[in-house]
């Protein structure tokens, strides 16, 4: 199977031809670490913070909540993250949610981008049962934001699936699709007054990969190659479901906006002298970002072509009855095309493209090998907290030109995420040159590369649960300390750099600077 694979891969390249994305100045971007920069952020341009339900609000099982697959997954796996932690209390948002609209105020930015937790409002998923006090706790929250003219943006699905559709399959079952319906129309009919911004589902790259795909994230089903592919499949037709209910039945009367959040790594060359290198990297990006994305925004629909042959021909010589990706309909094709206002973007870091056929630790099939690219990072990036991430500040403007050259400048992107993974301490200097950087590539994206960037949400407001890296990995620009009851928000330096840009919508990189002996960012 590995042999006919070699064949395989080593053609496939061929299909791909050589379409490498070269930003309008056709050479890595520049950088600034002094002085202030000559571009501002328009007076309409959104600066936001996002968070997510699951990793702040806590209270899993209080007021009704009933449990979501992420809750099952860590109480029976106490040991899964490095510090044997769970999110049964996180940073207690749950009843701590003025702390949160505080510090928001605080910062003085105009949107808060928040997620709902699905089984806190339908405690069984199910939208037979209504639980009040889950729908009181977000209205509670949505008149504290109110009372300071703060615009909540907010997601439908942060990945905690309820439980109760896990053991249905969860998003490999195609009545999944009917399901987030009944849910969004919940959402949209008790919340679509205030709520103007709507995501219907956040990375869903991440979720199928690593919870279908892989034992990485919550339900850790492991089924490589196919129930990855199913995942993603229903995921992209349960949002276009949704975005046609809000077009036709709410957007009318709450005028609002939904559209979908995807992420996306920067793929560049290993070695970009080299042309199979630089295929690589493409490749890379269309299997992992445009496989969503072209549904979506492409003017023609569907999957791309490319993914379509290359994963189809492997599945065939792997003996597979047909092409372990699914197929649309030519209706939902359709259904899919445009449906989203806007092109939610979450970016965090960059990695090096090489060919490969096979690694050690890649399952036959999987994602992974289908998409036959072995991924590195540079050793002289800085690599300040998780092991995933490394800091390369020109990735995000290569991404942003590279969506703007496959897209087009008509559908705004949001950058619905970006931010920084260290250990901890208040004075995390690694994270405000980490913003004042990419923000900066965004704003030469946006003014000398004519992307069409609308809006930025740092993430995150505060350190949270981190998913595989329990409370270990940190990213918000807000420390909690998780061994006080109180849960206690104290603003870190990032906090303050970010203050400074949202108040003067420039970025000056003298606001804060390390002292020339600060070796670390602990406290
Ligand atoms: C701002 O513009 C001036 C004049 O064009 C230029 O000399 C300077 O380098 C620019 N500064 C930054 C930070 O881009
Ligand atoms: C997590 O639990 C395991 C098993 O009980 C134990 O060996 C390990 O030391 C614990 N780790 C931490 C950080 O507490
Ligand atoms: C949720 O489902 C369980 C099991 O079917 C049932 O016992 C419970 O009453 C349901 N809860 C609600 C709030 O509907």
């Amino acid at each position: 199977m590995q042999s006919s694979s070699v064949v395989v891969l080593g053609s496939a390249i061929l299909l791909y031809g050589l379409s490498w994305p070269c930003d309008a100045r056709g050479s890595d971007a520049y950088g600034l670490d002094s002085g202030l920069s000559n571009y501002s952020f328009p007076e309409n341009f959104i600066l936001g913070v996002s968070t997510a339900a699951f990793q702040i609000e806590g209270a899993w099982n209080e007021g009704g909540r009933g449990e979501s697959i992420w809750d099952k997954f860590l109480h029976e796996h106490p040991t899964y993250t490095p510090d044997n932690s769970s999110a049964d209390v996180a940073a207690d948002s749950y009843h701590r949610f003025k702390d949160d609209v505080r510090i928001i105020r605080d910062l003085g930015v105009s949107t808060y981008r928040l997620s709902i937790s699905w089984s806190r409002i339908l405690p069984n998923g199910t939208d037979n049962y209504i639980n009040a006090e889950g729908v009181q706790y977000y209205r509670n929250l949505f008149d504290e934001l109110a009372k300071y003219n703060i615009t909540p943006m907010v997601t439908l699905f942060h990945w905690d699936l309820p439980q109760m559709f896990m053991d249905l399959g969860g998003w490999t079952n195609p009545e999944m699709v009917d399901y987030f319906e009944d849910y969004a129309r919940v959402a949209f009919n008790l919340f679509g007054d205030v709520v103007k911004i709507w995501t219907t589902i956040n990375e869903p790259h991440q979720h199928c990969y690593n919870g279908y795909g892989t034992d990485y994230f919550a339900p850790a089903l492991e089924s490589y190659g196919v129930g990855e592919y199913l995942c993603d499949h229903y995921i992209l037709l349960a949002h276009a479901r949704v975005y046609h209910l809000y077009d036709r039945e709410f957007r009318p009367k709450y005028k609002g906006k939904i559209g979908i959040t995807l992420d996306a790594f920067w793929a560049d060359p290993l070695d970009p002298t080299k042309e199979e290198d630089r295929e690589a990297a493409e490749r890379y990006m269309m299997m992992n970002l445009a496989r969503y994305a072209n549904p979506i925004y492409s003017a023609e629909g569907d999957y791309p072509a490319v993914v379509r042959a290359r994963i189809n021909t492997i599945s065939q010589l792997q003996g597979f009855p047909r092409s372990r990706l699914p197929y649309f309909t030519a209706q939902e094709i359709e259904d899919l095309r445009g449906s989203s206002d806007f092109f939610g973007l979450n970016h965090y870091t960059t990695f090096l493209m090489t060919p490969s056929r096979m690694e050690k630790g890649w399952r036959v099939p999987s994602s992974d090998h289908d998409t036959g690219v072995r991924l590195s990072q540079n050793p002289a990036w800085p690599k300040p907290g998780a092991e995933w991430f490394s800091v390369y500040p020109p990735g995000f403007r290569k991404t942003i030109n590279w969506i703007t050259q496959k897209y087009g400048t008509k559908v705004p992107i949001i950058v619905t995420e970006n931010g920084l993974s260290d250990f901890g301490g208040i004075k995390d200097y690694a994270r405000v040159s980490y913003f004042n950087k990419y923000m900066y590539q965004m704003l030469l994206a946006m003014y000398e590369d004519g992307c069409n960037v609308q809006g930025y949400f740092a993430w995150t407001l505060m350190d949270d649960f981190e998913w595989k890296d329990g409370y270990v990995s940190k990213f918000g620009i807000y420390h909690v300390d998780f061994t006080s009851p109180e849960r206690t928000r104290t603003p870190k330096l990032s906090a303050l750099n970010y203050r400074e840009i949202v108040r003067t919508r420039r970025i000056n990189f003298d606001y804060i600077v390390p002292p020339k002996t600060a070796s670390s960012n602990h406290i």
